[in-house]
Order: C-alpha cells, then sequence, then structure tokens
C-alpha cells in the first residue's frame, strides 16, 4: 500500500503544475483536479449510477456539467454506458467544439490518447454554449417520454416537482424537418446529434417556459442549474409523463372526463422554487445516493 502510494504521488508530482495533496484517513493521495472540480466530478458519477438506477437512462444517455473552475469547458464521461461510469472515464471538453482537452483525472492523457467520447456530446456543448447560465445537462432516450413527441404533444407539468417543464407544452425538436442547411441532404439521417450545427439547432428549441426539450423519434434534453438539480428534472419529466398519460386516457374513457389541463404558470413556478430547493432536492439525494451505493454494479470511486 505505502509504496503503490508514494509512487502515485511521485508521477503526479511530476505531471502537474499545481498538485493538491490531500489527506484521506491514514492513506495520503494526489489528486490533480480541484476541490470545486472534484465535488462536481463527485456528483457526475452518482448522477451517471442514478439515471440508470431508475431508468432514466439504459445503456445509452449522458450527464454532463460546466467545469465549475473554467467555464469555457465542460466535464463528461467518455462514450460508455452511463451506469459504468467511474472517475478515470471523466474527460474535459472545450464548450466552444466539443474536443476532448484531457481526462479530468489525469491530465496526462490528452488528444488521441483519450478514448472516443459521444458522437452527441455536442447536445451539451452547444446548451452550455446558448446558456451560460447552465451548468448541468442530460441526454436520455427515456421511453416514457418519447411517446409525447411522437404524437406531436409536449408535456406539460401536472405535478409539483415537475414544474420546470412549463405550462405551455414543452418544445419538439423534429430531426426530420431540419432545413438542408443544418441537415444536408447527404448527411447521415440517423437523429443523432453529431456536429455543431445540429446541436445549436437543438439549443434554439428550448424555450423560456420550460427546461425541457422532446426530441420525436429519439428522447430528450434537459438543462438544469447543477448536476442534481438536471438530474431532478430529468427523473421527474420521466414521472411526469406517466401521470401525463394515465391522465390522458383516463380523460377520454369517461363521460365528462378531459384533457389534462397541467398546473397554472403561477403554481408551476412556485413549486419548482419550493421543490428544487436544497432541502427537497437534497432530500432526493440523499435517498437515490444511498440506493446505487447499495449495488455493485455502480462504483464512485471519488466518494470517501
Ligand atoms: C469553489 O466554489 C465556491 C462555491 O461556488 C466558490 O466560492 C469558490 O470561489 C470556488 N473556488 C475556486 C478555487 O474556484
Ligand atoms: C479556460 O478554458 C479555455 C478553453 O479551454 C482555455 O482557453 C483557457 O485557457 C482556460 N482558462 C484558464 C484560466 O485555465
Ligand atoms: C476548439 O476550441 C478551442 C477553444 O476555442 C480551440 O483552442 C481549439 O483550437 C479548437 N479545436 C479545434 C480542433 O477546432
Ligand atoms: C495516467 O495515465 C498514464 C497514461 O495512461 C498512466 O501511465 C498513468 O499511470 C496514469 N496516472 C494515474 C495516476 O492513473
Amino acid at each position: 500500500m505505502f509504496e503503490d502510494n508514494s509512487h502515485m504521488r511521485i508521477v503526479s508530482l511530476r505531471t502537474l503544475t499545481i498538485p493538491l495533496v490531500l489527506l484521506w484517513g491514514t492513506s495520503a493521495q494526489v489528486v490533480n483536479p480541484s476541490q470545486n472540480v472534484t465535488n462536481v466530478a463527485i456528483d457526475l458519477l452518482d448522477a451517471s449510477h442514478i439515471l440508470h438506477f431508475l431508468d432514466v437512462v439504459d445503456a445509452f444517455g449522458h450527464v454532463s456539467a460546466r467545469n465549475p473552475d473554467n467555464t469555457s469547458q465542460f466535464i463528461m464521461t467518455f462514450a460508455i454506458a452511463p451506469a459504468l461510469a467511474t472517475s478515470q472515464s471523466l474527460v474535459t471538453y472545450e464548450i466552444d467544439n466539443a474536443t476532448a482537452i484531457q481526462l479530468t483525472f489525469n491530465t496526462s492523457v490528452t488528444g488521441e490518447a483519450i478514448p472516443s467520447g459521444f458522437l452527441e456530446r455536442y447536445i451539451h456543448a452547444e446548451i452550455y454554449k446558448a446558456f451560460p447560465d447552465v451548468t448541468g445537462v442530460v441526454h436520455a432516450h427515456t421511453t416514457n417520454v418519447i411517446p409525447f413527441a411522437a404524437v406531436g404533444i409536449g408535456l406539460k407539468a401536472q405535478m409539483g416537482d415537475a414544474g420546470s417543464l412549463g405550462t405551455h407544452g414543452t418544445p419538439i425538436f423534429d430531426f426530420e424537418t431540419l432545413p438542408t442547411k443544418i441537415l444536408p441532404q447527404d448527411a447521415s439521417h440517423n437523429l443523432l446529434i453529431g456536429n455543431e450545427v445540429l446541436g445549436n439547432a437543438l439549443a434554439a428549441t428550448f424555450s423560456d417556459d420550460s427546461q425541457v426539450v422532446l426530441m420525436k423519434g429519439h428522447g430528450m434534453a434537459v438543462r438544469g442549474t447543477s448536476v442534481r438539480n438536471v438530474v431532478f428534472r430529468s427523473y421527474y419529466t420521466m414521472e411526469n409523463a406517466n401521470v401525463q398519460s394515465a391522465a390522458t386516457l383516463l380523460g377520454a374513457l369517461g363521460i365528462g372526463g378531459r384533457p389534462p389541463q397541467g398546473l397554472s404558470a403561477r403554481v408551476a413556478t412556485d413549486a419548482t422554487t419550493t421543490f428544487e430547493s436544497e432541502n427537497l432536492l437534497g432530500r432526493a439525494w440523499a435517498l437515490w445516493t444511498a440506493q446505487v451505493d447499495k449495488e455493485p454494479l455502480y462504483v464512485n470511486d471519488l466518494r470517501p
């Protein structure tokens, strides 16, 4: 143990300009990133695992965070299933062009040595570029949500914890109706947001009313004010889709039934403020991290 640690320390001290030595218990470790980046990375790994545990993502889908030390960069894993994310899968990317800079927790790994990223990291880069206040983004293929774009109906907030969906109906991004200047005829029509132009078009679909864009035939994009916040919004978007589906069916069944109206703007706004507060969001986060901690599949090697 002692030999391993001192070896790591020598390697890291040589490769780092400003090494930060943290003492955890009796073992000394050198950690490259700042404490702020480490804190965000801890949440990002938990977020990847929680989104899988809650069935918001499956093998596909991803969550990212703006770099708290540099607002021109974001952090997300290279292309792996979110359930399998560890600190060594985190990559720091340019927001400008979604180019990989380095492994977040091993800055000596740069350029070609970085494993391939998600093709759709442009979703994240372009949302951060368009919205300076956004610090967390999720993209997911949640099946409960997809029917709403399929029939051309946006989600409306049906319950307080999904207030951030807004009251007008979430915007719907339709890949198949993009103009050829955004999606040329000879480009692959595989629904994937694989370049800046497509990412920019998706980001431009957001409305002030809603923190979610539905992607027809594909999934959703969610923006948030922190990693925890965007996970909360993503999960309750899925739950809201379940409620709205059930309410729509029930409304169509009985005499006098009606389509679900959703919350009023006043209630949706006030409920969002309450539910997304540190207190309630924190309560959810405490439960979700406790749940993923019980599952050997998920490894957060940054959390002591
Ligand atoms: C870390 O984050 C805190 C809270 O956002 C901030 O006040 C502080 O300045 C940050 N530290 C550094 C070194 O950026
Ligand atoms: C912040 O990120 C940009 C883009 O990667 C980079 O050019 C710049 O040097 C960084 N700033 C600092 C202070 O590291
Ligand atoms: C990506 O953007 C960064 C920051 O603007 C820039 O330094 C870099 O040269 C760009 N890389 C490519 C491949 O365009
Ligand atoms: C960083 O990556 C290099 C190249 O893969 C590797 O040799 C080194 O052991 C890694 N350092 C740490 C601390 O994991």
